[in-house]
């Protein structure tokens, strides 16, 4: 476990599979992440086995939030595309539980898996992607110490119409100061 104030990072379990079909089916959550069709439960079970084969920095985690009678599992987040050499990897995150977004969690899950990142990963280099269309997220980023770095302009395509994927990273010197 991964321990922040309010919310743990844990690894997942296969009993959580039918929790995450639910929450990347809601098209208000998918709509910001990659995916863009329908997720089956065959499908998240090849996922969840595929992931074990990856190297564990590279294992999902489940956020889980304290509540009065216990943890409850409110999403996940995680590091991939690691490359050790050169010590950066991406960060990928969601809420899956909506009526839950803007009370302050995805910031606190952010702040604990950077610093974990950095302290326990030894990473030097943390980025991500977002796209243009998520305002929160983008201000969660930066309220993390995300700096714009770059934009890949109509690198998506939803809605009808493509959008530019932004890319943000902080790096490590700038996270210590
Ligand atoms: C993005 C996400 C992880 C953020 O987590 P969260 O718990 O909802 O965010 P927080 O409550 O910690 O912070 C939200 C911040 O965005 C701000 N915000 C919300 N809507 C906003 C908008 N339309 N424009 C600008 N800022 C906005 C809030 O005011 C808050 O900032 P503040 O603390 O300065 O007031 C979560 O909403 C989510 O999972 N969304 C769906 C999936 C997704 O977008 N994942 C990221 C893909 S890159």
């Amino acid at each position: 476990m991964i321990y922040g104030e309010r919310i743990r990072l844990r690894a997942p379990e296969r009993e959580d599979l039918p929790r995450f079909v639910t929450w990347l089916n809601d098209p208000e959550v998918r709509e910001n992440l990659q995916l863009f069709l329908p997720l089956s439960s065959m499908e998240e079970e090849r996922w969840f086995e595929n992931m074990l084969q990856q190297p564990p920095t590279e294992h999902t985690l489940v956020i889980e939030i304290r509540e009065e009678d216990g943890w409850r599992p409110v999403g996940n987040c995680g590091f991939i595309n690691t490359d050790w050499r050169c010590r950066f990897s991406e960060l990928g995150i969601f809420i899956g539980e909506k009526s839950l977004w803007g009370r302050g969690y995805g910031t606190e899950a952010m702040r604990l898996l950077v610093h974990y990142g950095f302290k326990t990963l030894n990473l030097n280099r943390i980025y991500l992607r977002v796209f243009e269309t998520n305002p929160r997220a983008i201000r969660v980023y930066e309220k993390v110490g995300f700096v714009h770095e770059g934009r890949f302009r109509q690198a998506e395509y939803r809605d009808g119409r493509y959008i530019d994927v932004l890319f943000m990273s902080v790096l490590r010197s700038e996270w210590e100061d």
